[in-house]
């Protein structure tokens, strides 16, 4: 799929705590590949739909709150993996919520049918969707989707934009 209306548009790309060990960390839930062939897959991806992408690991909860304030001028997308913070971070939620970017959620594993206090995501609910249990598929899903509704919002403003033909009397 690729869609021009959001040709040369940025999406950024977070991953949060534990994320680096990749690969080695409990494989038989997050699959073998490590956090930079994930990205290397992202940013193949990204080239083929004609969108930037910039992507960030942190460990640091206050980090993801400090990229998703500054994506606000830099990006028109985010996707996120919150890992661990998805169950705990309201600093997170109210970034999102702060900075109105379209944002979607991704998680390697299933969250929904693992333990009980995984269910709960702090983030789904201000996130356009959430993409969860398809291993690095996930990721590269929830980059198609960002830049749908990137595109899709920029159908819209076009449309409010464009002057409107005068209507010839019926
Ligand atoms: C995770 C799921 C979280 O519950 C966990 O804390 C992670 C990774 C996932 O991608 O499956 O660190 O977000």
């Amino acid at each position: 799929m690729e869609d021009g209306r959001a040709r040369g548009k940025t999406v950024l790309v977070l991953h949060g705590p534990n994320l680096n060990l990749l690969g080695r960390r409990e494989p038989d839930v997050y699959g073998a590949l490590t956090l930079d062939q994930i990205d290397d897959r992202l940013r193949a991806l990204a080239g083929e739909l004609g969108v930037e992408i910039e992507i960030v690991q942190t460990n640091r909860e206050g980090e993801l709150v400090d990229r998703i304030q500054q994506a606000a001028g830099t990006a028109h997308a985010i996707v996120i993996n919150p890992a661990a913070y998805t169950h705990t971070s309201v600093a997170i939620r109210d970034a999102i919520l702060a900075v109105g970017l379209p944002v979607v959620e991704v998680h390697l594993s299933n969250i929904h049918g693992r333990e009980e206090f995984r269910h709960r995501s702090l983030i789904s609910d201000v996130a356009v969707g959430q993409i969860t249990g398809f291993g690095v598929d996930s990721y590269l899903l929830g980059l198609r989707a960002a830049v749908r509704v990137i595109a899709d919002a920029r159908r819209r403003s076009l449309k409010t934009r464009r002057p409107q033909k005068a209507r010839r009397p019926a």
